[in-house]
């Protein structure tokens, strides 16, 4: 147990990242999950150096109902957990009873109040310390696909050029189709065989050729509630929560209140702290419930955390 605190000194960039959090009213007892999300705000405000973003991969809700804004709004009234928060969005974020345009409103209402911001759509980015923070998200209802459109991935592209030679961090809530070991790893069942289930979907490989054609781009999923999974994960099944494809780094991050399956360490609480230092990225699995950094899933060379350094 302890606060969280970078691993080496000189660190640029400190993150907390959580995903799916799921608040729901309907849910058994929705004060767990309400739990779940303040017990990680107050870790990453109480952190030993300041953190500099609060950064969600969606799903924050488990439908976009103001009633269940109002119990996110309620976690993070009273507490800062980072100079700057932001709430990617997932698709059971833009679900509503009063159809997609509803959860929209909602979603740009809460966020922007909770955040601090003035977005008038799902996808912005921000330089944060001189890092680009690129956020990804719906345009239309698309189930539980990614629907970005066209002019989000022209967008996307341009935004990639300009990232003065640092590393780039892109969060959209799903992942690109078949990695970390979807479709199997969709469900609890493990019998999904459909390749396009539990990933962006249609636009997957566009999105992937724009997100490898830059170097250092690091991109964060959640969705499938996937257990945090590395190096024996990817040694008996040949996937794992951090993957590596050419210049490009895949990390799916586990539900942070909602249960998980397939994974090595499935808690609850397990979200991830970012660090970036001049000459490397590191990745560090925590959990935020038991204020513990990951010691139990090796996650690369034999390190419980991903590494990566940053050549010239
Ligand atoms: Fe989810």
């Amino acid at each position: 147990m302890g606060k969280i605190s970078p691993l080496f000194g000189g660190a640029k960039l400190v993150c907390v990242i959580t995903s799916d959090n799921h608040i729901d009213v309907k849910h058994p007892v929705p004060k767990v999950p309400m739990w779940f999300l303040t017990q990680s705000l107050k870790d990453s405000a109480k952190a030993a150096v300041p953190v500099d973003a609060y950064i969600t991969v969606g799903d924050t809700t488990s439908r976009g109902s103001i009633e269940n804004w109002e119990l996110v709004r309620k976690c993070f009234r009273g507490v800062r957990p980072a100079e700057n928060i932001f709430l990617t969005v997932g698709n059971h974020d833009l679900w509503h009873d009063g159809g997609f345009d509803a959860a929209l409103n909602n979603y740009l209402l809460y966020s922007n109040k909770i955040c601090g911001t003035n977005h008038d759509k799902t996808w912005f980015s921000h330089t944060v310390n001189g890092y680009k923070l690129i956020f990804l998200g719906n345009t239309e209802d698309a189930g539980c696909e990614a629907h970005l459109g066209e002019a989000q991935l022209a967008w996307l592209d341009a935004e990639l050029t300009e990232t003065g030679g640092k590393p780039a961090f892109v969060f959209c809530h799903q992942s690109l189709n078949g990695r970390h070991g979807l479709p199997v790893t969709w469900d609890r069942s493990g019998t999904c065989t459909d390749p396009m289930e539990g990933g962006v979907g249609t636009e997957s490989d566009e999105l992937a050729e724009i997100l490898k054609k830059y170097p250092k781009v690091f991109y964060f999923s959640g969705h499938s509630h996937m257990g945090l999974g590395g190096e024996k994960r990817m040694a008996e099944d040949g996937y794992s929560s951090f993957e590596k494809e050419g210049s490009l780094t895949l990390i799916n991050l586990p539900s942070l209140a909602c249960g998980n399956h397939h994974g090595d360490d499935r808690s609850m609480g397990i979200g991830l702290v970012l660090e970036v230092y001049d000459d490397r990225v590191l990745i560090r699995p925590r959990n935020f419930a038991t204020h513990t950094m990951n010691s139990r899933v090796l996650i690369k060379d034999g390190k419980p955390y991903w590494e990566e350094l940053l050549d010239a």
